[in-house]
């Protein structure tokens, strides 16, 4: 495995929040997000929540009974559901600041206008609060479909493919983009979603080949609160989780849902422990089945974890089942990491390792 150099991207953190309170999460995620350059309009919206927690404000207030444990990130919830007030056009003045919406009013004005509409829509974004954070991010899809193509170099066998925490399904349909490798297509040349050598360097196979053997004949996958791509609500919450100022993740996302709503792949409203162990037994000798998991692990609490990381390294029998997983890094030197159990009960192997949304992808091995 070649060395893995450092990335100049990290996540927030929440996971590792412990007990520190509310407003010192809003502070270090804004400081987070400016040391890596991104959204300024959050990095001031989080910092002024937190002077608003401190105070103990109309933030304050509507956090008040609403859990938040290590991981939920409840300051992304907050931000998604005044984006989502936005984008839906409940709150055509705030949208004056939001690039997403066409908006180009300079941030530091935005605080006392994000005051306002809590104050109008105080209940609606109280029970958003309750929601976990629905980020499906097709970006990833760039790092699970490079696991695919690795996968399927070593097994030569059709791949059935399973998501736990699957949200919308839309890196189920991480072959039907398309991938600009060398100025080679691979996946769908003709999908809307198009990645160009999103890979530094390529899977040392022959990535070309990999690509013309992968195929999926099932793909199916589990979320407690699984969203529809193909209904306009549910792809506005899904818009909701974007930053609104980073316009090429929207565009990213609008792309991946006109290829989903065609197609939409089955998520079944059911929790990982309970949804994957049927899922396993099912499957057949002739294909290799392959579980999946992205940014999902510290929405999780530890129990369901377990049970979880049970059912996958027990379920190595007479039928071959991989593990790919894309969580945090264990170590500093990147946001987040691939890593393959192959077979699924065998310790992990690093792959590579990316940001949160996936690019920049470092491969590995
Ligand atoms: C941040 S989203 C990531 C979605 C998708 N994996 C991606 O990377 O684009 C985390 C997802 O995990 C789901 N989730 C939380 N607890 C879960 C559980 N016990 N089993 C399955 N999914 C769960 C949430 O509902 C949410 O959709």
């Amino acid at each position: 495995m070649n060395e893995i150099s450092q990335l100049p991207y990290g996540g927030a953190g929440d996971g590792q929040a412990g007990k520190l309170e509310l407003a010192e999460r809003f502070r270090r995620h804004a400081g987070a997000l400016a040391r890596s350059g991104r959204s300024p309009l959050y990095v001031r919206m989080m910092r002024d929540a937190a002077g608003d927690i401190d105070r103990g404000g109309t933030v304050a207030r509507l956090f008040d009974g609403v859990p938040a444990p290590p991981g939920s990130v409840p300051q992304l919830r907050l931000m998604a559901a005044l984006h989502y007030l936005v984008l839906s056009g409940q709150a055509p003045a705030l949208a004056a600041f939001y690039p997403s919406a066409g908006g180009e009013r300079p941030v530091d004005g935005v605080w006392p206008l994000v005051e306002v509409v809590i104050d109008e829509h105080f209940d609606q974004i109280r029970a958003r609060l309750h929601r976990t954070v629905q980020t499906n991010e097709p970006g990833r899809s760039a790092v699970l479909f490079a696991g695919l193509l690795w996968l399927t170099d070593r097994h030569r066998r059709p791949i059935r493919l399973l998501e736990v925490g699957a949200s919308a399904g839309l890196n189920l349909l991480a072959d039907r983009y398309s991938y600009v490798i060398g100025g080679r297509e691979l996946g769908d040349p003709a999908s809307p979603l198009r990645f160009v050598d999103p890979w530094t360097p390529p899977p040392a196979i022959d990535v070309e080949d990999a690509a013309a053997r992968l195929e999926i004949v099932a793909r199916a996958g589990c979320d407690p609160a699984p969203l529809d791509p193909s209904w306009p609500d549910d792809q506005l919450t899904l818009l909701s989780y974007i930053w609104p100022d980073e316009l090429h993740r929207i565009e990213r996302m609008r792309a991946a849902l006109s290829v989903a709503a065609r197609d939409p792949i089955p998520v079944a409203a059911q929790r990982g422990s309970i949804w994957l162990p049927d899922v396993l037994r099912a499957a057949r000798g002739s294909e290799l089945t392959v579980v999946w998991h992205s940014v999902m692990r510290q929405y999780v609490d530890p129990d369901e974890w377990a049970a979880i990381e049970r059912t996958l390294s027990d379920a190595a029998g007479s039928s071959p089942i991989a593990r790919l997983s894309m969580e945090p890094a264990s170590d500093r030197h990147a946001a987040m990491q691939l890593t393959v159990h192959d077979p699924a009960g065998a310790p992990a192997t690093r792959l590579a390792v990316c940001d949160d949304h996936g690019l920049p992808i470092r491969w590995a091995t």
